[in-house]
């Protein structure tokens, strides 16, 4: 099966880069989200991002000009009805990924593939709800995704050989690396990255360093490009904090409780970059100022 058309729900962070990479691979796009204000916002990062690489002598006008070209937003999955892949973007919540998988199972061409970005939820359990399980897989992007070079491809219980194919076939042709994991809580990347996160917090929370300190002992002695509550922060907290109770719930083992700091930090709408405020705050472009 050859994909042309390429569907994204979802026009965060994660939804619109997606778009992005797949216009920017020569697919039709058509990006939907609930309202039109956030597809405003998605169209927006877009074009800053593509932007940014015209800047840079990483593509000429014409690339970016056909990306933007190739990209259609919408308020309604009906539009998804003639796509050949469709990439969920949406929030981490079990429940809104179900209420959309049972619809776009239903309204979706026979033969296209439906994928989650989803951070640690079970493939296996998304595949059920879209009555498609053959055809269900996990694509798991990476944050920023035009920049990013991983996809983890998370194969469900039923997933085909032949649906891992095709989205190991696009995630090359959107010049990504694709590896494929096993669908077990966090995958491979939250199963080591979010136990970190959430140990930081829990390391800021008794007051063992400041943030600046955390954050400089894993950005300067490990060499991670971020430290772990700047990154928290950049992933965005809500998330994290959905794909620790996901990890707790499916290990079971306290090791994986979530830090009540990032619990209580959720709860304050302190959700990160993209709210302009977590560990630090942030300006409307989304440049650490505090
Ligand atoms: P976000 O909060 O930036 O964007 C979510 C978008 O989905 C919002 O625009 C919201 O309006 C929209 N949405 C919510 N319910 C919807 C529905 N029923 N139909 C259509 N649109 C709907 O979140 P972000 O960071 O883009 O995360 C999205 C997904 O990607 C989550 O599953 C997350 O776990 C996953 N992910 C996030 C990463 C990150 O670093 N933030 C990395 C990899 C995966």
């Amino acid at each position: 099966m050859e994909v042309k058309r390429i569907g994204v729900v979802g026009a965060g962070q994660m939804g619109s880069g997606i778009a992005q990479v797949a216009a920017s691979a020569g697919y039709e796009v058509v990006l939907v989200d609930v309202a039109e204000s956030f597809l405003e916002r998605g169209l927006a990062a877009i074009r800053r991002s593509l932007g940014k690489f015209l800047e840079k002598g990483k593509i000429t006008q014409e690339a970016h000009d056909e990306a933007l070209g190739r990209i259609r937003t919408s308020l309604s999955l009906e539009d998804l009805k003639d796509a050949d892949l469709i990439v969920e973007a949406i929030v981490e919540d079990e429940g809104e990924k179900r209420r959309l998988f049972e619809r776009l199972g239903a309204l979706a061409k026979p033969e296209a593939i439906l994928a989650s970005n989803t951070s640690s939820i079970p493939i296996t359990a998304l595949a059920r709800y879209s009555g498609r399980p053959e055809r269900f897989i996990g694509m798991h992007f990476f944050n920023p995704v035009p920049l990013m070079q991983l996809v983890e491809v998370i194969r469900g219980e039923l997933t085909s050989e032949a649906t891992r194919d095709v989205v190991v076939e696009v995630a090359r042709r959107m010049g990504k690396t694709p590896l494929e994991v096993q669908d077990y809580p966090g995958f491979i990347s939250n199963r080591l990255l979010m136990p970190m996160i959430n140990e930081a917090i829990e390391a800021l929370r008794e007051g063992v360093a400041s943030k600046e300190a955390i954050d400089g002992i894993m950005r300067l002695g490990m060499n991670h490009p971020m430290g772990p509550l700047e990154l928290a922060d950049f992933i965005g907290l809500d998330t994290c904090l959905a794909i620790m109770e996901v990890l707790h719930r499916g290990f079971g083992d306290d090791k994986y409780r979530p830090s009540p700091l990032l619990r209580r930090m959720v709860q304050a709408g302190l959700l990160g970059r993209k709210v302009g405020r977590g560990f630090y705050i942030y300006d409307e472009k989304g440049n650490k100022v505090g």
